[in-house]
């Protein structure tokens, strides 16, 4: 089977791809995209049959392995050492310094009347906490972004062929940086997420400089750009279903499931990649071994097998069984940290204003997929 490419809104054409080829080939002898929810979820909750192991490149050329990346055992490891850090009540912890951080930034743009949000808010939050995790608040925040945003949006080239120049400077810089920073960690210790894993010793000995490295530029690949589109997702449902603002303003405890219908609304991870290990099928449809498969999240959370009114916003949707986050055992590490993240900037806004609209009408939906890199929006006080 295969199918042409997107129409200008991707929502429409996934929605052509579950009713007319929800398995396909994305061009000819292309990776093979996946629409409907049911396949999406079997995909992803068979680590065996579908290998996260996806990259082209040598071991050697593409250092230390990623959690996101790998398969058992290396995951498991990987994913053991990191995730206590992880847990909800750690995470809970960060409440009042997530909160102080929200809150400021918020008051500042209560200054304007229009502001983009991606740079007043939606960016420097994420990337704010994830400093904090990693020790280094004291460090340039532009510089952080910059580095995540040139690593980020050459995922697929570092993946699958060579990194741009762009891309491979910005590894470069913050591989320098970082290496520094575990240093001089190795000779005074410091009680934040890097400074325990620069001590924790595992059955194979200390964590090497290259898999702490490797372990900040995940944080910053998979925490930022995600929970950008998180907070930009929650403010473009506010300008399209106005009413939503004054309900959460009148009702803050409609926030949680406010932010997981915007999860599944406006997937901020689109889509993900995996590669079969063996001859498999899905839906019927047979897929030969080392074969590149995406499994399209953003698509399977507006399945109508799955969920009623699939194409609305419904601000109390419950249960809401939506991949956003993924699911077996690579379910995002981060959920709690997002969801926490996006729940106080959700109260924030609307504790702050009265209502927020888009300036403009809202640029081409194809190149929002993850979230727009610059949001004009007018604060009503
Ligand atoms: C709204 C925000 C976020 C969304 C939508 C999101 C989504 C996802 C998804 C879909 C996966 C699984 C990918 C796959 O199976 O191939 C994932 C994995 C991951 N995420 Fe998130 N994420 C978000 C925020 C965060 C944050 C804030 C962090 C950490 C600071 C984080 C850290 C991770 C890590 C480390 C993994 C890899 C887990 C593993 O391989 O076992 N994410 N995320």
């Amino acid at each position: 089977m295969s199918d042409t490419q997107p129409a200008i809104d991707p929502y429409q054409y996934f929605q052509h791809l579950r009713h007319n080829a929800p398995v396909s080939r994305m061009e000819d002898g292309g990776p093979w995209q996946v629409a409907k929810h049911a396949d999406v979820n079997a995909i992803l909750r068979d680590h065996t049959t579908f290998s996260s192991d996806v990259s082209v490149r040598t071991i050697e050329e593409r250092g230390a392995p990623s959690m996101l990346f790998s398969d058992p055992p290396m995951h498991h490891r990987l994913r053991k050492l990191v995730s206590r850090a992880f847990k909800p009540s750690h995470i809970e912890s960060q409440r009042d310094l997530i909160q102080a951080k929200c809150d400021m930034l918020v008051g500042k743009m209560s200054e304007e009347t229009q502001v983009d949000l991606v740079k007043a808010l939606a960016a420097p939050l994420p990337v704010t906490v994830i400093a904090y995790m990693l020790g280094v608040e004291d460090g340039d925040m532009d510089t952080f972004k910059h580095w995540s945003d040139a690593i980020f949006s050459n995922i697929a080239d570092i993946l699958f062929a060579e990194p741009s120049p762009e891309a491979a400077k910005a590894s470069e810089e913050m591989n320098a940086y970082f290496i520094e920073r575990i240093e001089a960690l190795r000779q005074n210790p410091a009680d934040h997420l890097l400074g325990r894993l620069v001590e924790t010793e595992t059955d194979e000995g200390m964590l090497t400089n290259e898999e702490l490295l490797s372990f900040c530029s995940l944080l910053l690949i998979a925490g930022n750009e995600t929970t950008t589109g998180l907070i930009t997702a929650s403010v473009r449902i506010f300008d399209k279903y106005p009413e939503t603002f004054q309900q959460v303003k009148q009702d803050p405890s409609l926030i949680p499931t406010f932010v997981e219908e915007a999860l599944r609304y406006y997937s901020p991870f689109s889509g993900t990649v995996r590669r079969t290990s063996c001859d498999t099928e899905i839906a019927g449809v047979k897929i030969a071994k080392g074969e590149l498969v995406i499994p399209m999240i953003a698509s399977a959370n507006r399945d109508e097998a799955v969920f009623d009114n699939a194409e609305s916003f419904v601000i109390d949707r419950n249960p809401n069984p939506h991949l956003a986050f993924g699911f077996g055992i690579h379910f995002c590490l981060g959920a709690h940290l997002a969801r926490l993240e996006g729940e106080i900037a959700v109260a924030a806004l609307t504790q702050a204003f009265n209502g927020i609209s888009l300036v403009g009408t809202e640029i081409g939906e194809e190149s929002l997929l993850g979230g727009p890199t610059e949001l004009l929006v007018k604060l009503v006080r």
